[in-house]
């Protein structure tokens, strides 16, 4: 199948490469000239596990394409995914132009019938809006070709979304468009031959299965935030604790550890733009006010451990920063908690060496040559001479370090571990003193 990508991003390259993959004819479009050039060189832009040899081996097969040429673009696909950002606006709510943006470009030069399908994460009622947008412009033109538009909201994972794209646990299609519903049908299949995962629901029900999720994820998150935070004070483990509830089969494994708060591009923004939209719609929901507030204090709640020990004044104090992803496997920074720890260190006089397994490109990106931010070559090269190792990243490579030489290598025998990462008793073993989020 032909199929047009609108947004070369995390989602949009991730979702072309791997449709190219499985045998489609993909270009993908972007507005960012610069992005596209890296990629038509032979580079990528972003990191991403196994994303890289399978954007060369579909490029090398003639089945993907970049380029930023709008009519090349709505001329290519019979389905175009709108896969452009959702930022947000400055009350909370998702910024729709750039959706509404590629919907109208859409419009402008369509002559046959398209699939438009929103793949962006978008609030309820945005299908009608991108209808409504296509249906003006086509009628500027005089012509009232058809088309549908389908709701497949993205349920990737930064990190492991090539994985995720290949096996996804479900793929949500919201249409009320018999022959769309056929078309996406059969996009899907290849990713899911061993069992059917494909979940077909009204638009507006698929619309909000995304915010769903991720105001669920991080609904988990905050709470044991705050009961980690409650367990420092009670003396209470939460790895105890964690074990003991996951253990239900209620309540599962995933998303109940600990740590410096949720970010990245995602979770912030979508609590936020799901609660604009459940006030604007006289429902607010009284518990995304407190997962996002809870979340704003777990940012910093590495930083009080820090003054509590250390003091309000951190002039002339170094800190060894691991981790600046808001995850592992990324380089993205957006809301990432490491952005406010650092921002708050500084604040009271500190400086800070970090490493990054990939991120520190990003970082040197968004703070220039800030004198206060340094970048060490390997993790303990940025905990050499430091006062405190701040551990705020879960890369595999930060997990079985050699706290001996952690030891010697500090100024001070100090570790912050905002990621549960260590046995407590192991690391006091090695003389340091081991701060964690609510454990014993
Ligand atoms: N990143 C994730 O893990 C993830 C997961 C699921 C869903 N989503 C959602 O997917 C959407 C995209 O997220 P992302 O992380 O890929 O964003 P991104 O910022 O990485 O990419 C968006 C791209 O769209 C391009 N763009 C903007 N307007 C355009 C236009 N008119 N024509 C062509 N290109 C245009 C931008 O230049 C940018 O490269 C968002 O709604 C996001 O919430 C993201």
């Amino acid at each position: 199948m032909k199929m047009t990508m609108i947004g070369t991003g995390y989602v949009g390259l991730v979702t072309g490469t791997c449709l190219a993959e499985v045998g489609n004819d993909v270009l993908c479009l972007d507005v960012d000239a610069r992005k596209i050039e890296v990629l038509n060189q032979g580079g990528v832009p972003i990191h991403e596990p196994d994303l890289a040899a399978m954007i060369a081996r579909n490029v090398a097969a003639g089945r993907l394409h970049f380029t930023t040429d709008v009519d090349a673009a709505v001329a290519h696909g019979t389905i175009q995914f709108i896969a452009v950002g959702t930022p947000p606006d400055e009350d909370g709510s998702a910024d729709m132009q750039y959706v509404l943006t590629a919907a109208r470009s859409i419009g402008r030069r369509m002559t046959d019938y398209k699939i438009i399908v929103d793949k962006s994460t978008v609030p309820v009622g945005t299908a009608d809006r991108v209808r409504a947008a296509v249906t003006e412009e086509l009628q500027a033109r005089g012509l009232d070709t058809r088309f549908a538009v389908v709701s497949n909201p993205e349920f990737l994972k930064e990190g492991a979304a090539v994985d995720d794209f290949m096996k996804p646990d479900r793929v949500v299609i919201g249409a009320d468009d018999e022959r769309a519903i056929a078309v996406m049908r059969a996009v899907y299949a290849p990713f899911q031959r061993n069992h059917e995962r494909l979940l077909v629901m009204d638009v507006r029900s698929a619309e909000l299965t995304k915010y769903a999720a991720n105001a669920m994820l991080a609904t988990r998150i905050s709470f044991m935030n705050e009961l980690a935070n409650l367990a420092d004070v009670l003396g209470a483990d939460i790895e105890h604790v964690r074990q003991g509830i996951g253990s239900d089969p209620r309540i599962g494994w995933h998303f109940l550890y600990p740590g410096v708060g949720y970010g990245g591009s995602c979770f912030p923004k979508d609590v936020k733009a799901l609660q604009h939209t459940a006030v604007q719609n006289g429902r607010p929901l009284r518990i995304m006010n407190a997962v996002e507030e809870a979340n704003e204090a777990q940012k910093l709640r590495l930083v009080e451990k820090i003054v509590a020990r250390l003091g309000e004044d951190l002039a002339g104090r170094r800190f060894a920063l691991w981790g600046l992803a808001f995850k592992p496997n990324t380089d993205d920074m957006r809301e990432a908690p490491s952005r406010e720890i650092i921002a708050a260190l500084v604040a009271r006089g500190a400086t800070v060496v970090s490493y990054d397994p990939v991120s520190m490109p990003e970082a040197k990106r968004i703070y220039g040559d800030a004198p206060w931010l340094t970048y060490a070559a390997s993790p303990m090269d940025a905990v050499a001479g430091a006062d405190a190792l701040v551990v705020v990243t879960e890369w595999k490579e930060f997990r079985s370090p050699d706290f001996d030489a952690i030891r010697h290598a500090l100024r001070q025998p100090l570790v912050f571990d905002g990621r549960n990462l260590y046995e407590p008793e192991l690391v006091r073993a090695a003389g340091l003193e081991y701060f964690s989020i609510g454990r014993r």
